[in-house]
């Protein structure tokens, strides 16, 4: 049973993919953008009195949602996975001091501390809220966590290539003060300060305020541009792989867990799940959605990782329930579909494709045995 805590807990979880959670997510989304588009006008010097007050009214109006979800985050925080070892209360004081926790503090801060005791807000107000509005932003944004992961896995790497960075760098301003500092001392006199011209040029930024005048200087600026490109790629390609690594090893994690509930999968060894998991994708339908229609071709294969569905039989339906398969027989008979398939209740279903049902029936006998008996027993029961 999920108590009244657990269920407001998931939709305020910036990973979870429910309609709630969803919807929370957009609410949250359009709260942000209005306290922005409204800290940004109340900036602007010399505007409308009545404007200004409305739109200070809208951030004290956000200001207010933001505490009112901040409470809720804070009451749901003994439900976070990682804090489930602690009593509630430790939870929470855990959860109040995590990074997350503070980016939300500071974000209510200034408008619930001017509103309680009409404290005096500071002079560049509009500019903090903007930046405590986006730092809300980025905290809770559902691919914040999946940057960090990125860089946190791909930490060594990213040091070797900052070393590397460095080195041009320093190499690049040395040589540079050595091959200019003659024609134009106040910009190459020293090493510090030829590592402006450096570093507009290892990042190919190129302002173009200093430029090597000596034909060594230009020389190296030419090695230099290039080594920043080259560097510049070597980032983009570390992260690139860094994240389509990541996203493979959380869908293979999150499919895992899923197939863990088809009982189907529970004896046939570690070696055939991990094939399972490497084909299944799973899938959300809302209630009430058709998910197979009778006499339409089959493709594919469905095992339903949460949720129940009625199969449409005639003269009566049967309900398949949370680890339950079906869409088997067109793709065993090679026949069109059965029956129709509605959703009674919002379900994940894993999927598997028609290709993929005939290479793993081909690895794992057994599963295809189980699978054939089922179908069987319909048949005869159809
Ligand atoms: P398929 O024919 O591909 O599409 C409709 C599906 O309904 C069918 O595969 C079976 O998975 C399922 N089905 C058919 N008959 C029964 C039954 N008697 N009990 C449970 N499921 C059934």
């Amino acid at each position: 049973m999920t108590s009244s805590r657990q269920r407001l807990h998931l939709i305020l979880d910036p990973e979870v993919a429910l309609p709630g959670a969803q919807r929370f997510r957009f609410a949250q989304l359009m709260l942000i953008l209005i306290g922005i588009g409204c800290t940004l006008v109340d900036s602007i010097p010399g505007i409308d009195h009545q404007l200004q007050m409305a739109v200070e009214m809208a951030i004290a109006l956000v200001g207010l949602a933001f505490a009112f979800e901040y409470a809720l985050r804070l009451w749901c925080a003994p439900d976070l996975p990682r804090l489930t070892w602690l009593n509630p209360a430790a939870a929470r004081w855990h959860w109040a001091l995590s990074p997350a926790g503070i980016v939300d503090l500071l974000a209510i801060l200034p408008v619930t501390g001017a509103l309680t005791w009409g404290m005096i807000l500071p002079p560049d107000f509009a500019a903090v809220m903007v930046l405590l509005f986006m730092l809300k932003l980025s905290a809770h944004t559902p691919g914040a966590r999946l940057i960090g992961r990125v860089i946190y896995n791909e930490r060594r790497t990213l040091l070797v290539v900052m070393i590397m960075f460095g080195i041009v760098l320093i190499a690049a301003a040395t040589l540079a003060h050595i091959a200019e500092r003659a024609d134009q001392p106040e910009i190459f006199g020293s090493i510090p300060k030829a590592l402006w011209w450096a570093i507009v040029t290892l990042t190919t930024t190129g302002y173009g305020d200093v430029v090597p005048q000596t034909a060594f200087g230009r020389i190296i600026a030419g090695f230099v541009m290039i080594s920043g490109i080259g560097v510049l790629a070597l980032l983009a390609g570390i992260l690139a792989t860094g994240f389509s690594e990541e996203v493979k090893r959380r869908d293979f994690v999150r499919i895992w867990e899923l197939v863990a509930r088809v009982p189907l999968f529970s004896g046939i060894g570690a070696q055939a799940i991990a094939d399972v998991v490497a084909r299944l994708k799973a899938r959300y339908f809302p209630p009430g959605a058709m998910v197979v229609r009778r006499g339409a071709p089959g493709d594919s294969m469905f095992f339903i990782a949460a949720g129940e569905v009625e199969v449409r039989l005639q003269p009566e339906s049967v309900i398949l329930s949370e680890g339950m398969f079906f869409g088997e027989m067109a793709l065993l008979d090679r026949r069109p579909r059965s029956a129709d398939i509605v959703t009674l209740t919002s379900c994940t279903m894993l999927v598997l494709a028609m290709p993929d049902f005939f290479q793993l029936a081909g690895q794992h006998p057994a599963l295809a045995k189980a699978i054939e008996a089922e179908a069987a027993r319909r048949r005869g029961e159809g």
